[in-house]
């Protein structure tokens, strides 16, 4: 039986902290609770949204909306051989305790996504991806249902169409609920150390997923702000992506450019670009501000609502369109 509250505070449920309240709220612990989710939303004539672990949203005081929180959990291995094991995991789950499970357990590749806020079931949404890793490369499939005619459906890897920061459930944004992920891993550990930071662990002898972990836990923590001490989410901004001649523009303009080969196309670090548009460490009167020590990261100590949020964001993003002619694009996930 699904439980629906009304009027339920989102203040605890997004990392950002606004003030923010559903207007319908119901938790999922049984997928066999969605045909009921569904006919509910249609009784309420709302439109569903999924809610994971609210590191990724930027919400409007009052959000018209059946909001169910993914609370699914478990997980199971699928197959394994000598090389790689197939686990699916149900989309409740804590994405860094999965992490740190995989770890211990020997199962490779997810080591440099340490510490990534979130849920299970949202790591292939915006295919979360950090120190060199995307978390795509590792998933097999994904098991959703289509909220539009209550089906469910899986997509295999290449179905996802995941690309930086992107992918299908995005592009087709609250069309799904992912309700498990599967992931291959590898049982060999080959680490991904490209990354400026981890590239001295290259002359660790005796490497183990364990200290690629920590040193990730260890970056994260001096450069980006602890939701639970101090609200965000994350990169506040997508890094920009131009063409090779507005890149050769720039750069005769700004050598100093922080840039990195993408696909043929150059990736801007947008923290750099916020940086030199003067607003690292800076706020606004309701305290929302870019974070000193890394200038993507907004910040909002005193739980400003949404007005005030959105204030910044424009003016952060019309400075930075001003001074260099690129268009930010925010990566959370607005709801209203
Ligand atoms: N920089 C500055 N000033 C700043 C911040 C950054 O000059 O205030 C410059 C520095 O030169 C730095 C470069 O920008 O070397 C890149 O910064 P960083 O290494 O911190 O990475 P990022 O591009 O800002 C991306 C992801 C992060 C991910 C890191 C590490 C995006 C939008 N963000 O940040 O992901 O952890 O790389 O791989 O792609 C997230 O998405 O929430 C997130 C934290």
């Amino acid at each position: 039986m699904l439980k629906v509250f009304n009027h339920q505070s989102l203040g605890s449920f997004n990392t950002l902290a606004i003030p923010a309240e559903a207007e319908y709220f119901c938790r999922l612990t049984d997928v066999n609770q969605i045909p009921e989710l569904l006919s509910q939303a249609k009784t309420l004539n709302r439109p569903v949204r999924v809610l994971g672990g609210g590191s990724n949203l930027i919400l409007s005081e009052r959000v018209h909306a059946l909001v169910t929180k993914v609370e699914l959990t478990g997980s199971s291995v699928q197959s394994e051989d000598e090389d790689s094991v197939l686990l699916k995991v149900h989309a409740g789950e804590n994405w860094h305790d999965f992490v740190q499970s995989c770890v211990n357990q020997g199962y490779f590749g997810l080591e440099n996504l340490a510490l990534i806020p979130g849920t299970v079931g949202a790591s292939p949404v915006q295919n979360i991806g950090a120190y060199g890793v995307e978390v795509g490369s590792c998933i097999e499939q994904v098991d959703a249902v289509d909220l539009t005619s209550g089906r469910r459906v899986s997509f295999k890897r290449n179905e996802c169409q995941f690309a930086y920061r992107d992918s299908y459930f995005k592009q087709h944004e609250n069309r799904y609920l992912i309700t498990a992920v599967q992931f291959r891993l590898s049982k060999r550990f080959d680490p991904v150390l490209s990354y400026g930071p981890l590239v001295d662990l290259q002359n660790e002898p005796a490497l183990t997923a364990q200290d690629v972990f920590d040193r990730v836990v260890s970056i994260r923590c001096e450069k980006l702000p602890d939701p639970t001490q101090i609200p965000n989410a994350g990169s506040f901004f997508k890094n920009p992506i131009v063409n090779e001649s507005q890149h050769n523009e720039l750069l005769k303009e700004f050598p100093n450019l922080v840039s990195f080969a993408h696909h043929g196309d150059y990736k801007l670090a947008a923290g750099w670009l916020i940086d030199q548009a003067g607003f690292k460490g800076k706020s606004n009167q309701y305290s929302v501000g870019c974070y000193s020590k890394q200038a993507l990261v907004i910040i909002n100590p005193e739980h400003a609502p949404y007005s005030a949020v959105n204030e910044w964001v424009g003016e952060v993003g019309q400075a930075v369109f001003g001074k260099f002619g690129v268009t930010l694009e925010p990566e959370p996930r607005h709801w209203k």
